[in-house]
């Protein structure tokens, strides 16, 4: 199936930067959420990093304004009964997703595909929300979404051999680079890179070395492009703990603890870069 329109439910950081990627490769999008106001700031958000974009001579202004103008804001899920693919990108939460999921199937046509944005729930439980599952998959992007090549392609039990080709090869049509994952908490990346960015924060909370000294030793001496304190508050430390909190209960380990200070911020309301506080003040 030729993907054209691609509908995205969620306008926040990821839902937003998916938007924007999608249609700086040639497709028409609609960009969900559910209030107006989180709807606005995601297309004004996308806008400011498109001015960004051919403010540094990377864009041209004729293509940040075709780029935009590809891109319409909706506030209600009936909107998206016309388009081709549609991408759940809302909150870390599975009442929230199965909601969304259930609502969408009966909206979209039978041939849709569909796909979740999420980074760790279970992709065959989120299936179940939908009549036919074979054609639900997930499809992991990374922050920030314009500058991170991967995106984990997650089978669940019930995709289909169909869908998982046709959304490797829309992945691949928006630049891309897919890998083939297998359903599992975590899948690969986060399974990785969550418990070290984790081990991190209890090791702050031990008092090993302050935020700025742990990230500097990951940065020069493991080469990571940003220390994992700055990396949890441009992910979010809200999205963090969700992760770890899947990782902890679907493996019933207890090496995937979530470090007490994680939860404790999160508490406090201090989610990162989003809620201008985290580790660090922005
Ligand atoms: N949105 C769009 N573009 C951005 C951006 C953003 N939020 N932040 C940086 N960029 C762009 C810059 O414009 C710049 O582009 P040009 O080179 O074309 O000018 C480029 O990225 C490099 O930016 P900077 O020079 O400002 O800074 P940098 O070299 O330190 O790179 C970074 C910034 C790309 C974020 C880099 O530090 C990095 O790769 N960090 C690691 C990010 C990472 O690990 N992401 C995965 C998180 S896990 C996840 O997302 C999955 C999940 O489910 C939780």
């Amino acid at each position: 199936m030729k993907i054209q329109t691609v509908g995205i439910v969620g306008a926040g950081q990821m839902g937003r930067g998916i938007a924007q990627v999608c249609a700086a490769s040639g497709l028409s999008v609609l960009l969900n959420d559910i209030g107006e106001t989180a709807m606005r700031s995601g297309i004004n958000g996308i806008s400011s990093a498109l001015d960004r974009l051919a403010s540094k001579g990377k864009i041209s202004e004729s293509d940040a304004t075709a780029i935009g103008a590809r891109i319409t804001g909706s506030v209600t899920l009936q909107d998206l009964a016309t388009c081709d693919l549609v991408i759940e990108a809302a909150t870390e939460d599975l009442r929230v997703k199965q909601d969304i999921l259930a609502r969408l199937d009966s909206i979209v046509r039978q041939d849709t595909i569909v796909a979740t944005n999420t980074s760790s729930v279970s992709v065959t439980k989120l299936g179940a929300a939908l009549a036919n599952p074979e054609r639900f998959t997930g499809l992991h992007f990374f922050n920030p979404v314009p500058v991170m090549e991967l995106v984990e392609v997650i089978r669940g039990i019930q995709t289909s051999d169909e869908t998982f080709d046709t959304v490797i090869a829309f992945a691949k049509r928006i630049g891309k680079s897919p890998i083939d994952v297998k359903n599992s908490p975590g899948f690969v990346v986060n399974r990785i890179l969550v418990p070290m960015i984790n081990e991190a924060i209890f090791a702050l909370h031990e008092r090993l070395a302050g935020a700025e000294e742990i990230d500097a030793g990951m940065k020069l001496g493991a080469g990571h492009p940003m220390g994992p304190l700055a990396l949890a508050d441009l992910i979010g430390l809200d999205t963090l703990l969700a992760i770890m909190d899947v990782l902890c209960r679907d493996f019933n380990d207890p090496k995937y603890r979530p470090a007490p200070l994680l939860r404790e911020l999160v508490d406090a309301g201090h989610l990162g870069r989003k809620s201008g506080r985290g580790f660090y003040a922005y």
